[in-house]
C-alpha cells in the first residue's frame, strides 16, 4: 500500500496524542518504516532525524543492539507475571541498582508511565498524612511552568493552561511558586538567588504547616517551555521545605538517567527529597515503565497489620514489569560503559555552539538555554498568535526550535541537524 493510503487510513480511524486532528488535514503524519540511532526511516524513503528522541525517551536512540538483546533474552524465560506476591532476579537486581542513586532513598514502587509515578508520589505524601494524623496539611506547592503529566492529580500539579484549563472543574488547585529562571551556569544567579530569596520565602510562608509535598521538574522544566532555573533556588526552597516537615518530589522523568550530564539533575543542587519518579529514560524509552523511589522512614510510616489500615494499596497491572526492569538495568549498564554522563556534557557545549550559529545567521532566536545534552531557544516572532514553531516544524520535520537529541548522536548528525533547522527558520521567515 502506497504511503498516502496509510495515511489516510490512519486519519480514518486514529486520534493522534497532543494534537488538534485538523491540523493533520494539512499536515499528514509520517509513516515511520524503520528505526536506527538517531534517525527514522520513512515509508516514502526519507530520512527523519528524531532530534528530541521521541518526547524526551529515546536517550539510546533507537535499536541499540545491547537493549535488543536483553529483550531478546528475557523474552525467552518470561514476558510478564503479577508482582504481587511473586518476585525476580531482576527486578531485585534492579532495585539494589536505584537505590543507589542516594543513599537515603532505600525503597522503589513500580508503575508504567510517568504521570502514574506523579500520582504515586502524590498518593504516598497525602496518605502518610492521614496515617499520622496531620489533618492539616494537604497543599501542594508546585512551580510555575512546571509539567508532571496527563492523569488529573499529575495535571493538577502542572501549570500548563491549555493542557489543563478544560478540566479545571476535577483538577485541585495547588500553589504556584516561580522559580527564578537563568541560562547557563555561567549566570550570577546559578551560584545565587539570595537577593531574591526573601520575597519567595515571605510567599510561601502561609503554607509551612499546610502543605504535604513540594513538587518540582528540578533545574529543567521540559513541557512548560524547557526553561532552566537556578540550583541555589532549588537548594533554597527543599530546605524550606524540609525544616517545614513538607515532603520533596522530584520528578526526574525527563531530567533523570544522563539528561542533564548527571544521573538525577537533584545532584546540582545537593538535595535530598523523598520522593524520585523516573520513566522515560529509565528503559531508553523501549517500554512504559516508571518507578517512584523514596525513603525508608516514609516506607516505615506504611509498615503495620493490614488492619490497621495504612498499607498503601495502589495497584498497577503492570508494576514491576520484567520486560521494563531488564530494560532499566540494560540502560543503566550502557550509560556507565559507554561514557554517556560524559558525553551529554561534552554535548552541552557542541548543542550551544551549533544553536548559536543558528541565532547567528538568522537574527531570529533568543534567550538561548541549556544543560547536558538539550538546548533551547526562543524565536523572534513577529505576530505572537502566530504558531511561528509550527511552522518551522513543518518546514523541518526536525526539531521545534529545541534540540533533546539521543545521547548516543553523533557530531556529524548534530551538523545535519543545525544545517536543516536553519533551513527552516529562513524558509518560513524568508
Ligand atoms: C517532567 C515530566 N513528568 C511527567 C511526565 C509524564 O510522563 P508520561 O507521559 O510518561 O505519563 C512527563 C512527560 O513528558 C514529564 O516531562
Amino acid at each position: 500500500m502506497k504511503d498516502i493510503s496509510w495515511q489516510q487510513l490512519d486519519l480514518q480511524w486514529n486520534w493522534h496524542p497532543c494534537a488538534q486532528m485538523k491540523d493533520y488535514e494539512s499536515f499528514k503524519p509520517l509513516v515511520i518504516q524503520s528505526a536506527q540511532g538517531c534517525y527514522l526511516n520513512l515509508a516514502d524513503g526519507k530520512k527523519v532525524i528524531d532530534a528530541i528522541s521521541s518526547w524526551w525517551c529515546k536517550s539510546l536512540g533507537h535499536q541499540h543492539p545491547v537493549l535488543k538483546q536483553a529483550l531478546s533474552e528475557q523474552l525467552e524465560k518470561f514476558e510478564h507475571v503479577i508482582f504481587a506476591n511473586t518476585t525476580n532476579k531482576i527486578i531485585v537486581r534492579l532495585a539494589e541498582k536505584l537505590t543507589q542513586f542516594m543513599p537515603h532513598l532505600t525503597k522503589v514502587f513500580y508503575a508504567g508511565d510517568g504521570s502514574c509515578a506523579v500520582e504515586i508520589a502524590l498518593k504516598m505524601s497525602l496518605h502518610a498524612r492521614v496515617i499520622g494524623g496531620e489533618h492539616l496539611r494537604r497543599k501542594i506547592i508546585a512551580l510555575h511552568n512546571g509539567y508532571h503529566g496527563e492523569t488529573l492529580g499529575a495535571l493538577s500539579v502542572s501549570d500548563v493552561g491549555l493542557y489543563r484549563q478544560s478540566y479545571r472543574a476535577w483538577l485541585f488547585e495547588p500553589v504556584f511558586v516561580s522559580p527564578v529562571y537563568v541560562t547557563s551556569a555561567e549566570d550570577p544567579k546559578w551560584e545565587t538567588i539570595e537577593s531574591e530569596w526573601p520575597r519567595i520565602e515571605q510567599s510561601l510562608a502561609p503554607y509551612a504547616a499546610t502543605a504535604t509535598a513540594l513538587i518540582v521538574e528540578p533545574l529543567v522544566q521540559g513541557a512548560g517551555g524547557m526553561k532552566l532555573y537556578s540550583p541555589d533556588f532549588l537548594r533554597r526552597i527543599a530546605h524550606w521545605a524540609k525544616q517545614h516537615g513538607i515532603h520533596l518530589i522530584a520528578d526526574e522523568i525527563m531530567t533523570g538517567i544522563g539528561r542533564t550530564g548527571k544521573r538525577l539533575a537533584c545532584e546540582y543542587a545537593g538535595i535530598q527529597p523523598d520522593f524520585v519518579c523516573l520513566g522515560k529514560g529509565l528503559t531508553s524509552g523501549w517500554i512504559p515503565f516508571s518507578t517512584v523511589l523514596t525513603t525508608e522512614s516514609l516506607y516505615q510510616t506504611f509498615y503495620d497489620e493490614m488492619n490497621t489500615g495504612k498499607a498503601f494499596l495502589h495497584s498497577h497491572t503492570y508494576s514491576g514489569h520484567v520486560l521494563g526492569a531488564r530494560l532499566a538495568l540494560a540502560t543503566l549498564h550502557i550509560m556507565e560503559t559507554e561514557h554517556l554522563y560524559a558525553r551529554a556534557c561534552t554535548l552541552q557545549t557542541i548543542l550551544r555552539r551549533l544553536m548559536q550559529e543558528v541565532a547567528d545567521k538568522t537574527g531570529l532566536l533568543t534567550n538561548l538555554r541549556g544543560l547536558g545534552a538539550w538546548v533551547a531557544a526562543d524565536l523572534v516572532v513577529p505576530d505572537p498568535h502566530q504558531r511561528w514553531g509550527y511552522l518551522v516544524y513543518q518546514a523541518a520535520v526536525h526539531n521545534t526550535i529545541y534540540w533533546l537529541p539521543p545521547l548516543t548522536i553523533s557530531d556529524h548528525t548534530l551538523s545535519e541537524l543545525k544545517e536543516i533547522t536553519l533551513q527552516a527558520i529562513l524558509e518560513v521567515f524568508g
